[in-house]
């Protein structure tokens, strides 16, 4: 009896250290790469109040903006093991990267802000790294009507002409 109780207080142990340390994943995710949706953003001043710069320059660090990480959450929500998603539709965002002159007492970045596909670890429902980004050019689907266009266009020469 008393062994089984001890067992269960072990699983929930183990259990709840394994949610912490999820939790803990999703809050250092939160600091390192999320933004409120409309805040301007220093990467100078940001990256350093946030301590990203730990025994050296962080080279390369991307912010998005969405707030308390609410459409990457939604993303991430129906995928409990560990999965690589993308962003349905472009997220903004602020890249950040370190300038060639800085040196460890004084990192000095260069900032883009952009829109772009989002490419994120999802864990637990929950976002856990970040990927990468895909800056927007020209949207796919005007790819796809310009060779739709084309190809028509081809086809009816070739009817006319031959
Ligand atoms: C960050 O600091 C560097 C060096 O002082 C400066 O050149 C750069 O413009 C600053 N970046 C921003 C976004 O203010």
């Amino acid at each position: 009896m008393m062994s089984s109780m001890w067992f269960a207080l072990l699983f929930l142990g183990i259990l709840g250290s394994f949610s912490i340390i999820e939790c803990q994943n999703f809050n250092t995710f939160k600091e390192k790469h999320i933004i409120q949706d409309e805040e301007k953003i220093n990467c100078n001043l940001t990256i350093s109040d946030r301590k990203l710069n730990r025994n050296a320059c962080r080279y390369h660090n991307t912010f998005i903006h969405d707030t308390n990480a609410r459409k990457l959450r939604d993303m991430c929500s129906p995928y409990v093991a560990s999965t690589n998603v993308a962003s349905r539709g472009s997220l903004k965002l602020t890249d950040c990267k370190l300038q060639k002159s800085s040196d460890s007492t004084n990192c000095a970045y260069n900032q883009k802000g952009l829109a772009g596909i989002v490419y994120v670890t999802c864990e637990n429902r929950v976002p856990v790294h970040f990927v990468k980004f895909q800056e927007n050019s020209s949207p796919s689907w005007t790819v796809c009507v310009w060779k739709l266009a084309l190809f028509f266009l081809l086809k009816e020469l070739l009817l006319t002409y031959i």
